[in-house]
């Protein structure tokens, strides 16, 4: 046997397999706010976890950090196990070797940004033989986010940007190899936000600590992850790249949830290899069927993305064609966003740069078979 083959792999950075927790309302119902999940994070991911509000984002997180006690599961850090409820294990938040940023930033308003970020090394080791060591860490990390200059500022006489940096310098200064960041954005006002959303990227990959990142924004998840686990009342409804999750949605939730669908319901035909043929009120449309396999006979949804689309005045060639009137033209500088409607209801599509046809054309809406997705309807 070649030495290749015997080589362990390495432990994942985490591991989460079958939690589970259970909330009790005030009114005596019962909310599952994590509903059997499990998945694993490796050295160098940046997972988000996606999904509105209530889906359970917060709990999880706060689950791995050891801030809230799971009704079932297991969370392991490396060949670590951090909480087994089977096997009563509960490591505590302060010994599980890990960081965390929130929403609110959670700064002591009269410490200094010094203070605030040399506060976890202080109260990790002990005495002042590490005093110099921990001084050139914290300048490091204020450095890191950009604000060396705010050191000896207060954290209440700050910008929110100012002190988000100081909450993520905080969680840096350790050097863990897990940071946990909690919608820690969504406080910052646009232009800042997008400015940090890059600069932690960078910080990620030059670090190398792996990260669990909960948002509600599709477009923030899109460009921080690695992969994306997209939520659903607890339940991880998809976990894949931001491509993936995308171009290859798990279900109609996850679909509507990543940008925008038209979408037209209908049942089942033909199937033919990959392909199904849906009988719609739009009339009849073909289109690949997505992850979950489908029958002649189901009610499905047949869905495509606007920038899927095209609109022509003549000769349409694709496998999907929709005779509308276009309704508005919006340029927006880098594409135009079109409304046709078709047969009472309005379809969008997404063209490149500036379009020529004007409001009250009659045209086609073509979209290719490949571009087609027909996914089950679910409850709808
Ligand atoms: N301490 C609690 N007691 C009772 N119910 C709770 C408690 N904490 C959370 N819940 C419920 O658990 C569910 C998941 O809540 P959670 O805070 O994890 O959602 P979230 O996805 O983070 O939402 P948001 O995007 O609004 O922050 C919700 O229905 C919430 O009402
Ligand atoms: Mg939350």
């Amino acid at each position: 046997m070649d030495v290749q083959s015997t080589r362990k792999t390495p432990d994942p950075v985490v591991r989460v397999e079958h939690l589970a927790k259970r909330f009790r309302r005030r009114d005596g119902s019962t909310v599952h706010a994590i509903d059997d999940v499990s998945f694993e994070v490796h050295a160098g991911d940046f997972v988000v976890l996606l999904g509105p509000s209530g889906c359970g984002k917060t709990t999880l997180l706060r689950s791995i950090a050891g801030l809230e006690t799971p009704d079932q599961g297991t969370i392991s850090f490396g060949d670590r196990v951090q909480f087994c409820a089977r096997r009563d294990i509960n490591v505590p938040p302060e010994r599980r070797g890990i960081s965390m940023v929130f929403q609110s930033y959670a700064l002591w308003p009269h410490m200094t940004a010094f203070r605030n970020v040399s506060y976890p090394l202080e109260s990790r080791r002990s005495g002042r033989k590490h005093k110099p060591t921990i001084a050139s860490r914290v300048r490091e990390a204020l450095e890191l986010v950009g604000i060396p200059e705010l050191e000896q500022q207060y954290a209440a006489q700050m910008s929110g940007g100012q002190q988000q940096r100081v909450a993520l310098a905080r969680a840096l200064v350790s050097n863990d190899s897990l940071v946990l960041f909690d919608e820690p954005l969504s406080n910052v006002d646009a232009k800042v936000r997008e400015q940090l959303r890059i600069e932690l990227l960078a910080l990620q990959r030059e670090l190398g600590f792996a990260a669990i990142f909960v948002t509600h924004d599709q477009s923030e998840a899109m460009q921080l992850g690695s992969r994306i686990a997209v939520l659903q009342e607890g339940r991880v409804a998809q976990l894949a790249s931001p491509l993936d999750v995308y171009t290859k949605p798990a279900s109609r939730y996850v679909a509507k949830f990543i940008g925008t669908m038209n979408e037209v319901f209908g049942r089942v035909t033909a199937i033919k290899a990959e392909t199904a043929v849906v009988d719609t009120v739009l009339g009849e449309l073909t289109g690949r069927i997505g992850a979950e396999s489908v029958a002649v006979g189901d009610r499905v949804a047949a869905m495509w993305r606007p920038e899927s689309a095209t609109v022509s005045t003549s000769d349409p060639v694709a496998a999907n064609r929709l005779r509308g009137e276009l309704k508005a033209s919006l340029f927006v500088g880098t594409h135009t966003e079109q409304v046709v409607h078709v047969d009472g209801r309005d379809v969008h599509v997404l063209v490149p740069g500036a379009d020529v046809l004007g409001s009250g054309s009659d045209v086609w809406v073509e979209v290719s078979d490949v571009d087609m997705l027909v996914l089950p309807a679910e409850d709808a």
